[in-house]
């Protein structure tokens, strides 16, 4: 471990399971103390999320210098965090690619200086509201969007057909017990939505999820992040009737204090356990 200020990895293969579709990884970096991987998808003609800012220009090139120019291009966006949309820019200007995703942002401002080294913040581009709710690809595939709101209020997942394979953008998180939210993030949505995803989970719909890439079990994945997000639900509700009303008392009843990272840069990571506690109680009123 040594200081690292971007991590610019990105690299991509079509592994074995996944019929030919690409599978791209980048990584985000603290300074080096903590990394997180991400991963997107091309299938045929379509980019699901096309990753962050900060991963290699030239490799991201080199891999659509390898694509078919003459294909009509789409992106489709399971929402506009920077490390989603992130080279959608490059993808429109390399390939004429229309972008879709569910909501619009007007700029990237609220990506800090600090998250500019981790993920990076995306020149802007021009994008469509979804116009359909499947989209059919150049070489017969079908791609459902499907609605997963809770991380973001515009978040959906991409369910590749005929192949079953969902790719689930943030909509499983990593914790199994979420601590820290995002700005905007929805705690009992996400967990209503990770409910609709273990159905297609259980019914054999294979997974790759942003952060954890390709998963060997969904079904306990989801069910754990459900269990465990469920739990954090009623021990707020607990504290709260017992007559505390203070969020960061509540908090640090549920989880503890929050880490000092998170204590002293969470606006500017835009990522706090206060938020979590103060959207549970908005939705458990
Ligand atoms: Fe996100």
């Amino acid at each position: 471990m040594g200081l690292k200020l971007k991590d610019r990895r990105f690299s991509y293969s079509q592994p074995e399971g996944l019929n030919g579709i690409y599978l791209c990884r980048y990584a985000g970096t603290f300074f080096g103390l903590w990394t997180i991987n991400g991963y997107f998808m091309v299938v045929d003609n379509f980019f699901l999320d096309t990753g962050n800012p900060n991963s290699s220009y030239k490799k991201f090139s080199q891999f659509i210098s390898k694509l078919d120019h003459s294909a009509k291009w789409s992106v489709l966006n399971t929402h506009l965090h920077e490390d989603h949309c992130g080279k959608n820019h490059l993808v429109q200007k390399k390939l004429h690619a229309e972008v879709y995703a569910r909501d619009k942002v007007e700029d990237f401002s609220f990506v800090s200086r600090l998250m500019d080294h981790v993920w990076g913040r995306p020149r802007m581009f021009t994008h469509n509201i979804f116009d359909r709710t499947v989209y059919d690809t150049d070489k017969g595939r079908r791609i459902e969007v499907i609605p997963t709101p809770g991380h973001s209020d515009d978040h959906v997942a991409f369910r590749i057909m005929p192949d079953n394979i969902i790719y689930s953008g943030d909509a499983i998180p990593l914790p199994v017990k979420k601590r820290y939210i995002t700005t905007g993030e929805n705690y009992i949505a996400e967990i209503e939505s990770l409910k609709k995803l273990l159905v297609f989970a259980e019914n054999g719909s294979r997974f790759v999820s942003a952060h954890h890439g390709i998963v060997g079990d969904p079904v306990k994945l989801i069910s754990d992040r459900i269990d465990g997000m469920t739990s954090v639900v009623r021990r707020v509700r607990d504290v709260r009737d017992s007559g505390i009303n203070n969020v960061d008392e509540i908090g640090n009843r549920v989880f503890g204090k929050p880490d000092i990272i998170y204590r002293k840069l969470g606006d500017s990571i835009r990522c706090r356990q206060d938020w979590t506690v103060q959207s549970i109680l908005d939705g458990i009123k």
